[in-house]
């Protein structure tokens, strides 16, 4: 390995493990190949009682929960099931009753867990109904995508969608504990583990060039299913990511940090009706690009940086660039009147994370409206 990311913890082999120091809500991330053999032990440790439902959909099911089943049977845990359908519809209104119906239906106590097992919408879904069932029961993230195991499984957001937008409708609720099999990677599709791959491109862009430069290095083998390379990124975002968290675990501050991208991001995907032109991941890699060319811009950021982080994405198979489907997107200013409802926005301030280098984004709050509409006009059409 060259010096990039000198500093940086390598996987050797065996299971790493990630604490969330929250106090009484602490958990661990539990990080390895194969990880979802050795369920039951982990489960049987947190578990009151072995009893459980676990909630997945169906590819998950599928590829993944008779391992998941036979692993928790081995420590005579009794797990009921609810499969869902796969995708972002399943977190609505209707499937966060099919959750509560089928927790009471099995008659698990308050005290009892639950298991999240699939990708982001799983344990967002779940998350969430473990949260108002029985007034707060406790859940475990077993996270089955790349954006789940370095983002959504960690921290706690928990929620669904509704007629008003994504994640309207949630609340903050901490998983007792998450296991990230960096196995059962291997059975998603690459598309998937490329938006996921976004992800984890964003913890060093936020806050960790030496990473960023790991990834330039190692991100190829990290996708191509090098289980070294994975577990060591992996790790290194949930140890990120749960710094971020402890410190700030509501998001009064710092924790922003994380929606790097997200602000532009989120603009494409709700412009174009959430219809599955870009998966969030591929709208949060062009949305980091625009962030950096805006910063430099600004003159906030040193000119060539926002070239270096598209380079990287590009490299790596994402979209980074808007013009390629520009001419389904509304203009301008219609994307900035999009950006007004973002979670980040305060008293109809814009509030973006803009970047004084890679490895270095902060919140800029009261960004200039015109600003960003002229710097989107150039954008699309440079
Ligand atoms: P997802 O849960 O829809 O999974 C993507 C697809 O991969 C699905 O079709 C799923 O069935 C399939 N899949 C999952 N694991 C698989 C595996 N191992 N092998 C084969 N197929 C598999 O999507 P996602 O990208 O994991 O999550 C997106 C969701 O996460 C969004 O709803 C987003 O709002 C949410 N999110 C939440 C947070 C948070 O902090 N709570 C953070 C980021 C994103
Ligand atoms: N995914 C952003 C956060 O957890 O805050």
């Amino acid at each position: 390995m060259s010096d990039k990311g000198e500093g940086l913890e390598v996987a050797v082999c065996g299971t790493e493990t990630v604490r969330v120091a929250l106090g009484e809500r602490a958990y661990d991330i539990q990080i390895g190949e194969d990880l979802l053999d050795f369920a039951g032990e982990a489960l049987a440790e947190v578990l009151p009682r072995p009893r459980t439902l676990v909630v997945t959909d169906e590819n998950v099911a599928r590829l993944h929960l008779p391992a998941l089943l036979e692993s928790l049977e081995t420590f005579d845990i009794e797990a009921g099931t609810l499969v869902l359908p796969a995708g972002e519809a399943t977190k609505s209104f209707a499937r966060l009753q099919e959750v509560t119906d089928a927790i009471l239906a099995a008659e698990l106590e308050r005290s009892d867990l639950i298991v999240a097992f699939g990708g982001g919408v799983i344990g967002d879904l779940a998350g969430f109904a473990a949260a108002i069932t029985r007034r707060g029961m406790g859940f475990v993230q077993i996270p089955t995508t790349l954006l789940a195991q370095v983002d959504s499984s960690v921290g706690g957001k928990t929620g669904i969608n509704c007629r008003h937008g994504k994640n309207l409708i949630g609340a903050f609720h901490q998983p007792a504990l998450v296991l990230a099999d960096t196995a059962v990677l291997d059975t998603l599709p690459r598309r998937e583990l490329l938006a996921g791959y976004a992800e984890v491109v964003k913890y060093g862009l936020l806050g960790d060039a030496d990473f960023f430069g790991w990834l330039e290095e190692h991100g190829t083998a990290l996708l191509d299913g090098d289980m070294e390379a994975r577990q060591t990124a992996i790790a290194h975002c949930c140890r990120m990511k749960a710094d971020v968290v402890a410190a700030d675990e509501r998001e009064a501050g710092r924790r922003a940090l994380l929606n790097l991208g997200h602000t532009f991001g989120h603009a494409l995907e709700a412009a174009l009706g959430y219809d599955g032109t870009l998966l969030h991941g591929e709208a949060v890699a062009i949305g980091m690009v625009q962030a950096f060319r805006f910063s430099e811009q600004l003159g906030l950021c040193p000119e060539g940086e926002a070239d270096r982080v598209a380079a990287h994405l590009e490299a790596a198979g994402l979209p980074v660039d808007v013009r390629a489907i520009h001419n389904r997107l509304p203009g301008p200013e219609e994307l900035v009147a999009i950006m007004r409802q973002d979670k980040k926005a305060k008293g109809g301030r814009l509030v973006f994370i803009l970047a004084r280098g890679i490895g270095e984004a902060f919140i800029a709050e009261d960004v200039d409206a015109d600003a960003v509409t002229e710097f989107l006009r150039e954008d699309m059409e440079r």
